[in-house]
């Protein structure tokens, strides 16, 4: 195995620290997952972000286990899903999720959407506190929280998430929840960071004319602007190359005039999936 490439550290408002960029794996099946993860903590990554509702927890639990890499020195994050929402049935969620990846505690859990139509992401999120009070899990997180249900949160417990973890890229730049995150010590974290490929982000002429003055990939373009705007981004190849560029992309500054016109691409109907007050997937 190669040696990792160092990589910068952000800190989480529990004091605990998350590599500033962590390898995305949906919609990768657990066989997929298994390679695509071992290939990626060869490239360097150590920051693994899954979600029990992506299927694959077992396929990065074999990577982990095959790599060799102590536990101390991975993060590995996993999320609730819809279906194990509530006070019953997330202590059970979190042993199986650990029980699946080989390891007997995780570094961030996740609500992985907030369901309002289902009502339980504080009976959840009670749940979670006592695990990590049981030391199963080391910093709570949330995933496609608003400012609504963030405040809910708060309000009900008094436990601000370490994370929220959000769909996030040049077309959907969510500017006002990156204000109110850093306002409470909220890290972001960017799902879709790359526009999942799909929506022309890695095409849009502004991003490939910064990408041109900086002398990088476009892709490594998008991901230099999240790290500018203190998001972390959690982008997802299965293609070694393109896992090391984007890996790379922590060593490109942008001025702020780059940043500023990237997040000018940002528009009301950016989102590639619909909205978390809708989103209604058990
Ligand atoms: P592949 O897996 O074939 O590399 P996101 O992380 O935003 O969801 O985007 C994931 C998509 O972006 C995947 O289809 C992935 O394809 C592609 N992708 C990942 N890294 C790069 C890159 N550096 N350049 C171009 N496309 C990339």
């Amino acid at each position: 195995m190669t040696s990792a490439p160092a990589i910068p550290n952000v800190t989480l408002n529990t004091g605990l620290t998350t590599p500033a960029i962590g390898f995305g794996t949906w919609p990768l099946l657990n066989q997929d997952a298994t390679e695509a993860v071992s290939q990626a903590l060869t490239v360097g990554y150590r920051f693994i972000d899954t979600a029990t509702k992506y299927g694959n927890e077992t396929g990065v639990g074999r990577a982990l286990a095959a790599s060799g890499i102590a536990r101390a020195d991975l993060c590995i994050q996993t999320k609730l899903r819809g279906a194990d929402q509530g006070a019953l049935f997330t202590p059970r969620a979190i042993d199986a999720s650990l029980a699946n990846l080989g390891l007997d505690y995780l570094d961030l859990y996740l609500i992985h959407w907030p369901l309002p139509m289902v009502d339980l992401y504080v009976d959840s999120w009670q749940a979670m506190i006592a695990a990590q009070q049981a030391g199963l899990i080391r910093s709570l997180g949330v995933s496609n929280f608003q400012i609504s249900h963030l405040e809910r949160l708060f309000e009900a417990t008094g436990v601000v998430p370490a994370v929220n973890q959000v769909e996030l890229h040049p077309y959907f730049a969510q500017s006002e929840l990156l204000a109110y995150h850093a306002e409470h010590g909220i890290v972001t974290q960017a799902w879709s960071p790359l526009g999942r490929s799909l929506n022309g982000v890695l095409d849009d002429p502004a991003v490939t004319a910064v990408a041109a003055e900086v002398g990088v990939t476009p892709a490594q373009a998008i991901l230099a602007w999240h790290r500018a705007r203190g998001v972390v981004p959690l982008p997802k190849s299965s293609q070694p190359a393109r896992m090391a560029d984007n890996l790379a992309a922590l060593n490109v500054t942008l001025t702020p005039d780059q940043v500023d016109r990237i997040s000018a691409l940002s528009r009301p109907d950016g989102r590639l999936n619909d909205g978390p007050d809708e989103h209604d997937e058990r």
